[in-house]
């Protein structure tokens, strides 16, 4: 079904006529005391028109055909057109709405989506740094699939590169095998940094760590042998966490799965002179294309710009990052085909990413592909410094997912003494989880933010657990009442509405279809927690202000779709954050 913004649209197009480029849009309003939608449409013509924008506005409403849905609309401000719906339209919109499979959220026209994601590293613990890669992707993978788009998930594993050079060496001289049987990610863990101290102050080490690395490169059978074991062990363990969290990928491609095509990459760039030689090394230039300011090929210091090459093979022949990626994303255009391709990761890789889509652009000129960098700051602790264990070490994502599940127990013991607990450890899991995620998706994802256990399992504020209560306490009216499905399906009389809540809730339930489109433009599901954050507060004022059960009929019928609907939301927005909800808590 067409959102009520979509209808008002195309209203106000037919009304506009020939915009000259200006785009027609209408908008949910921010303050519902001069209307529920509003437009300004007026003020952006009011220039190419050489008109004055309210008396533009004017003109505009006397074309407008909207009197079916809205009472007259209104001129405000500098010349702002208002529409406030008439409860009629609210009525017709929330009958349909509480039928829809979709509730309410129109099929966009669907795109190709790579989304490369989570791309952890071999040989080492999933930490706090992965988190936000992790669920931002997700999250935008899931809602991607909903609006309508095809989506590939891809992990990029980082599973190439020089440390092996130095764990295929550690694991030959210094593994414990019964550490490794016990815990395999810890032990590689250990064994790199001890082999990375023997390094430090023994050459003899460190050039039998290179010996290593080119015995590795070159195809050696036990040395690939040792790699391929530190890979599958790693990938157990990541699929562990991936099922805890209910994250799925369609394809895992790790960097080492280019590593055929990395040469042909390379002499692709030189052949055309993209690339060129310096200090031994090949690297891509700017070619003075772009204005300075906006070029990822030059850096300023006090004397003025500088260059600030890409390098894509280091002066030993070495390929590097930026050499993969560029093989990658060849590789991604012919097998998946896709209209844009989403990379999440933390902001310190922006200039990485920005100098090697330019060099995909400057490789590949026809290729229409968007790129997109989706990047975020950092997880903080409470002291505003970066988010570490009291014993000052990374935390591993692992202990920090057991952790939550542990505090969501606690909480929920204390509120239901009495729960048994089998239930309570299945609904700890879904309330702490949720909490983690809610708490990493909310902040808009380009600053830092604090982690507070505190905050993100409290039952009040804009938290998962208040957003998983809300739900439950709905399901809990139609358990009281033992009313089934097919009740609420065919409520016993035509919808009515007749209290200034009850709109309101109709109001915000209609912007779910509105919102969740508009996440895409810029990759934030924050914009979905803040909906929902808002709807779970309409209900409340919905449910203090209007009896459901006690209420005579149409209201009573007409309140338990409202209450069934906004719940169905609840959940549905949640899951497509990557979080479930349970039926108590
Ligand atoms: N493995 C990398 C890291 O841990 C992230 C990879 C992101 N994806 C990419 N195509 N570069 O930093």
């Amino acid at each position: 079904m067409q959102t009520i913004q979509q209808i008002l649209e195309t209203k106000l197009r037919d009304a506009v006529g020939e915009s000259g480029g200006v785009l027609v849009t209408v908008q949910s309003a921010q303050d519902t005391r001069f209307g529920d939608y509003q437009s300004n449409v007026a003020m952006q013509l009011a220039k190419p028109r050489r008109a004055n924008p309210r008396a533009l506005a004017q003109e505009i409403i006397a074309k407008l055909d909207v009197a079916d849905l809205c009472e007259t609309p209104e001129i405000a401000g500098a010349g702002f057109i208002n529409f406030r719906l008439k409860p009629a339209t609210l009525i017709a919109y929330f009958t349909a709405l509480a039928s829809d499979e979709r509730l309410g959220v129109p099929t966009v026209l669907s795109r190709r989506l790579v989304i490369d994601f989570s791309s952890p590293n071999v040989a080492k613990p999933m930490h706090v740094g992965h988190i936000r890669s992790t669920f931002l992707g997700d999250a935008l993978a899931r809602i991607g699939r909903f609006l309508g788009h095809t989506v590939f998930t891809d992990n990029h594993i980082g599973d190439w590169g020089t440390q092996f050079g130095m764990l295929c060496l550690a694991w030959k001289t210094i593994l414990n095998k019964d550490a490794l049987a016990v815990d395999p990610i810890s032990e590689l863990e250990r064994i790199y940094k001890a082999q990375n101290e023997r390094c430090k102050t023994d050459s003899a080490q460190l050039d039998a760590a290179r010996a290593e690395l080119v015995k590795l490169q070159s195809g050696d059978e036990e040395n690939l042998g040792i790699w391929r074991e530190m890979i599958r062990l790693s990938q157990v363990q990541f699929d562990t966490i991936y099922s805890r969290l209910g994250i799925h990928f369609d394809v895992t491609l790790g960097e080492s799965f280019y590593n055929p095509w990395l040469k042909d990459t390379v002499a692709a760039l030189v052949d055309k002179g993209i690339a060129r030689e310096s200090d031994g090394a090949l690297c891509v230039f700017s070619d003075g294309s772009v204005p300075e300011k906006e070029n990822p090929f030059l850096i300023k210091d006090e004397n003025g710009w500088k260059d600030s090459p890409a390098l894509v093979q280091k002066a030993d022949g070495a390929s590097n990052y930026t050499t993969t990626d560029l093989a990658t994303i060849a590789y991604r255009v012919r097998e998946f085909a896709p209209d844009e391709i989403i990379y999440v990761t933390d902001g310190r890789q922006q200039l990485h990413f920005r100098q090697f889509f330019a060099v995909w652009r400057r490789w590949q000129p026809a290729s229409a592909v968007k790129l997109a960098h989706v990047w975020f700051g950092s997880i903080l602790g409470e002291d505003g410094k970066p988010f570490k264990t009291r014993s000052g070490d990374t935390v591993k994502l692992a202990d920090l997912l057991d952790e939550a599940v542990e505090r969501a127990s606690k909480v929920i013991a204390e509120k239901n003494p009495d729960m048994p607990e089998a239930e309570r450890n299945e609904i700890a899991k879904i309330i702490g989880l949720g909490a983690v995620k809610y708490a990493d998706l909310l902040p808009s994802r380009q600053g830092d933010y604090v982690f507070s256990w505190e905050k993100m399992l409290s039952f009040q504020g804009n938290t998962a657990p208040y957003l998983q209560n809300a739900y439950v306490r709905i399901r809990a009216i139609f358990r009281k009442a033992d009313i089934g499905k097919s009740e609420i399906r065919n409520p016993k009389s035509a919808i009515s509405f007749t209290e200034p809540a009850e709109f309101a809730l109709v109001k915000k339930l209609a912007q779910f279809g509105e919102v969740l489109p508009s996440i895409l433009d810029d990759y934030r599901p924050n914009l979905l927690c803040n909906y929902l954050f808002e709807l779970a507060n309409a209900y409340h004022s919905f449910y203090e202000a209007c009896p459901v059960l006690k209420a005579d009929e149409p209201a009573r019928s007409s309140r338990l779709a409202l209450s069934d609907t906004t719940a169905h939301v609840l959940a549905k927005g949640l899951d497509l954050l990557g979080i479930g909800v349970p039926e108590r808590m």
